[in-house]
Order: C-alpha cells, then structure tokens, then sequence
C-alpha cells in the first residue's frame, strides 16, 4: 500500500483516478476510507490523492499535539513526494480546517478549495476547553468516549444503517493518542477568515442540509469570505455528505475542477 515516509514516520494515502490532482483530507476521527465512495468512483478528469492524518488508519502518529498547520505540512510532503508542483485541495470538516491551514502555510501550491461540512472560524473558549475535555475523557476511557457522543450527530436520520455502521467502526478503531492530538489541535486552529478573504481560486463550499455540526449558516460564512465561491446544500445529508449523498457531490466536484 502507497506510504510515503514524513521525518521518519510512515503517511498512508491512497490514490485513485488519473486527471487534476485533489488532495482531500478526512475528518475526525475518521481516515481516509470515509472518502470510500469518491475513491471507488473518482469523478472524471480527477486524479483523487487522500492520505490518513498522523496517528489515524495507517499513518504514524508524531509527537506532540496535531495541530492543523502540522496536518497540512504532512500534506504538502505528500505532494512533493508525488511531485505535483500545485493542486485543489478539500476537506471534510477538520479535513477543511486543515485545507486552510494548507492555504495559509503554502498558497502557490493550492488550485482551487473544496470545502465539505467544514468551517473557518476558530474555537470560542468554551470550545476549546470541550476540547482538552474530550482529549482527556479519551486519554482515560478509550475512543468509545468521542464515538459515543459524535456519533448520533454525524449523519442524517435518513442514513443508511450500514454507511452508518461503517463510519461507527471507522471510528472506534482509531487510536486514543491520535484522536486527543487531533482534538487538541483543533482546539489550537486558527480563524481562517484572512486566508479565505484573500483566497482567489475556484472554491467550492458543500453543505448537508442536515448538518447539526457544522451547519449551512457556517457554510455561509465561508461563501460570503471567498470571492466567486459556490455554495451547495445536499438534500438528504447530514455532517458527512460524501458518505450520505456521493452522487450529489460527483457533479460538484468536477464542476469545480473544471473552473481550475
Ligand atoms: C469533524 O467531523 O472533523 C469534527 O466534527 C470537526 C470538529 O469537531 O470541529
């Protein structure tokens, strides 16, 4: 299986489809099967490029806390590895957080965004202290802490029990250092309005209709910051719309490669 090596420490990414490279980043604490359907079915013209973060599915964790600016550093490895001088580059939720963190530590190399149930503003203080609560609620009882909370928010009532069950494994399989370094780093996030106010690439902002996380008035926030943006709501989709609805994000995601 592809892996690259990141200052040491194995990066696991899987490549599908032959086209403009999309380097898409998962959320938490998921990894990079939760693309499944994008990955089965890449859209045309696309060649889809999504790593594992460190310490989810198969790549290693580093030390320290995950920060999103670490995440995105993993990324631009990736693309220097595979020698893609520049790309479009998404997320889904934290994924987006670290598509911006991409943005800000290295724009030349960033096409076009593609934002997936994802926001750009920072944690308020309560949200960072839910946060290291979280990190530590999972450093003491194991994963099960965050699945069991995360989970009946994630997708719509309408999803299919078995998507439903693969996410619920997908999560429950990660590791508890991995996911208290990634909460810990989200809680360190930085408000992405700079980047994205300054950002001039085609960018498209995906919303589920149903999503309680990161709803659709965030979404807007994004659309109202990025010049020209799209912005889609998708029926029948909660928090992870390319899980729920993958044939409504099909035809989105190549319009926006096309506008590359
Ligand atoms: C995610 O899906 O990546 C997380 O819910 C994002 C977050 O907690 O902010």
């Amino acid at each position: 299986m592809p892996t690259i090596s990141v200052q040491g420490r194995p990066y696991f990414y899987q490549e599908r489809g032959e086209g403009e490279p999309l380097l898409l980043f998962h959320g938490f604490p998921f990894t990079g099967d939760s693309f499944r359907p994008q990955l089965d079915s890449p859209p045309k013209g696309v060649r889809l490029i999504v790593p594992d973060h460190r310490g989810f599915g198969q790549s290693a964790l580093a030390p320290g806390i995950a920060t999103m600016e670490a995440m995105a550093e993993d990324g631009l490895a990736l693309l220097d590895a595979l020698k893609i001088p520049s790309a479009f580059v998404g997320g889904v939720s934290m994924g987006g957080y670290v598509a911006i963190a991409l943005t800000r530590l290295d724009p030349g190399r960033v096409r076009g965004l593609l934002l997936l149930d994802t926001q750009s503003l920072a944690d308020d203080e309560a949200g960072k202290a839910r946060r290291e609560a979280t990190a530590q609620d999972v450093e003491k009882n194991g994963v099960g802490a965050v699945v069991d909370g995360l989970l009946p928010k994630l997708m719509s009532a309408s999803v299919a029990p078995a998507v439903r069950a693969r996410v619920e494994k997908m999560m429950r399989a990660q590791s508890p250092q991995a996911v208290a370094a990634a909460s810990r780093g989200m809680a360190a996030r930085l408000d992405g309005k700079d980047i994205l106010s300054r950002f001039s690439g085609p960018t498209a902002i995906v919303v589920g209709a149903e999503d309680v996380i990161t709803p659709l008035e965030k979404a807007k926030v994004m659309h109202d910051l990025v010049a020209g943006s799209t912005l889609d709501v998708i029926a029948g989709a909660g928090h992870l719309a390319n899980l729920e609805q993958p044939r409504a994000l099909a035809p989105i995601i190549a319009r926006l490669i096309a506008r590359g």
